[in-house]
């Protein structure tokens, strides 16, 4: 048998999932956080360079006055040694945003009202970062002890370009080491997802290997709770199986038995009047009245068989309806009793009151009428039957009495079975199949009533009805 099974869908693939994920995403958060910080800290340790030398040129600029006299030729070579330090660039501006100096000579003269300047002349000292263009900025104020406030600005730009050239070979060096992580973490996760699902499929391994039906025996696998619990639970399924399928081979043996032996008989009785000529007519009466027992016997094995099936097949087909069991009782009785007087055996009914209840009137006549029919039949001549009806609020009882034989007490549990006779040889001569308790309790089962019995043997037995007035489907 070829099952649909999916990948995406099995415990394998989510346990590799949930493996991958707690695997790579605390090694990638390790990594990026690791860069990050070393990103932070080389953009600190350049800004603090270019801060003390920016603050150093900023003090000798106020000494020097150079915001009212740009034009000395020292602080210039000051100001552009400074700016080829870093690489980069050097503006002083005046109070009034004016571009006092350019080392690159392009804005003297200019207006530059940017919001680093505009932050330098509320006494910040601001830094900006351009990852884009790979520099660092940073404005300075110039201030002098004489005067009062700032007198101007240095707005220093630095290049940040091997600073960026070293961050980007570490960033690919994350990217390297997340992927070589990555890769491990998948593999790992494979083999470990592998392991732990394997006494899963040790379990479906032994379950498909029962090829032979439930006959071979239970299934062991030793693995987790989890598979023992599985095992556990099929096996006691199995065992289930097992006692029905006995059973149903059981039944099916009977069957064909009970079916058979009519058959035999019937062969027998016609072959000898056929293998006989000129036999007398009275001859012939007898062996054909024995032929038509024959049938009856065999139609009722057969009415009997169709009935357990119906009432097999769930409740679904009960007629429920309300009636006064009293009465019922009465006519069952009634009926019987012809059968009764042939070997003059009294019949009684004690109603304790008058009982109504919603029943399947069928299938509860059928189950009284096989109690009483039983205790006619398993009966001595010149002895009694009784039957006793009560109830309460909620449950009828019915009680079905006789002085008969009696069961003996190992039997007891076994005449509820199918074809199930307590002295065969005796039964034989009595008659019946052994299907009628299984009928009746079958019956009273589907009103989700009981039946059990009591029995001494040699001195009577009583079988005891309970179902409840109700019927709940
Ligand atoms: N009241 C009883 N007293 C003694 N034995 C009984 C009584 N009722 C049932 N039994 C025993 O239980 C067996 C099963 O009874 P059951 O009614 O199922 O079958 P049966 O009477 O043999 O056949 P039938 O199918 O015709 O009813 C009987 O063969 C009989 O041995
Ligand atoms: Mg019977």
């Amino acid at each position: 048998m070829k099952r649909q099974t999916s990948f995406f869908g099995s415990l394998r693939f989510r346990l590799l999932i949930i493996l991958i994920v707690l695997g790579i995403l605390p090694g990638i958060i390790a990594i990026h956080a690791i860069v990050s910080s070393y990103q932070s800290m080389a953009i600190d340790s350049s800004t603090r360079q270019i801060r003390r030398d920016a603050t150093v040129l900023a003090e000798y600029l106020a000494k020097r006055d150079y915001l009212s006299e740009p034009d000395q030729g020292q602080a210039n070579s000051r100001l552009n040694l400074i700016a080829d330090i870093h690489e980069g660039r050097i503006l002083v501006l005046n109070r009034n945003f004016q571009v006092v100096r350019d080392t690159f000579n392009a804005e003297d003269g200019q207006i530059i009202v940017s919001p680093l300047v505009n932050r330098c002349f509320r006494g910040e000292i601001p830094f900006r970062h351009d990852s884009h263009q790979q520099t660092l900025e940073m404005a300075v104020p110039i201030t002098s002890p004489e005067e009062d406030g700032i007198l101007g600005v240095l707005l220093i730009t630095a290049s940040a370009s091997e600073m960026a050239d070293t961050l980007l070979a570490l960033e690919q060096r994350e990217i390297l080491l997340m992927g070589i992580i990555a890769a491990l973490v998948v593999l790992c996760s494979y083999f470990v997802s592998t392991i732990l699902v394997r006494p899963f499929a040790r379990v479906t391994k032994s379950i498909e290997d029962l090829t032979d039906g439930y006959q071979s025996g239970e299934i062991s696998v030793r693995g987790y709770t989890e598979t023992t619990l599985i095992t556990g639970a099929f096996n006691k399924l199995l065992a289930r199986m097992k006692v029905l399928d006995d059973s149903r081979n059981e039944f099916v043996s009977n069957v064909s038995h009970e079916l058979k032996t009519p058959m035999t008989s019937v062969k027998v009785l016609a072959d000898s009047l056929l293998g006989q000529s000129g036999l007398d007519e009275s001859l012939y009466q007898e062996y054909l009245s024995d032929i038509t027992q024959e049938i009856d016997r065999e139609n009722k094995i057969i009415s009997d068989l169709l009935s357990l099936v119906k009432l097999d097949k769930t409740a679904s087909g009960m007629h429920i309806v309300h009636v006064e069991i009293n009465t019922l009782l009465e006519n069952i009785l009634k009926r019987l009793q012809p059968i009764a007087n042939m070997r003059k055996i009294d019949l009684f009914l004690d109603s304790f009151r008058t009982v109504e209840a919603d029943i399947d009137e069928v299938r509860f006549v059928s189950a009284i009428s096989n109690l009483v029919e039983n205790a006619i039949k398993y009966n001595v001549d010149d002895g009694w039957v009784r039957v006793t009806l009560n109830a309460d609020h909620q449950y009828m009882t019915i009680d079905v009495s006789d002085s008969g034989s009696g069961i003996p007490a190992e039997a007891c549990e076994k005449i509820f079975e199918r074809f199930y006779r307590v002295d065969k040889s005796h039964s034989r001569e009595i008659g019946g199949t052994g299907l009628g308790l299984a009928i009746a309790r079958s019956a009273i089962l589907a009103h989700h009533g009981t039946i059990t019995v009591d029995s001494i043997l040699g001195s009577g037995t009583t079988f005891h009805v309970r179902m409840p007035l109700t019927y709940i489907p």
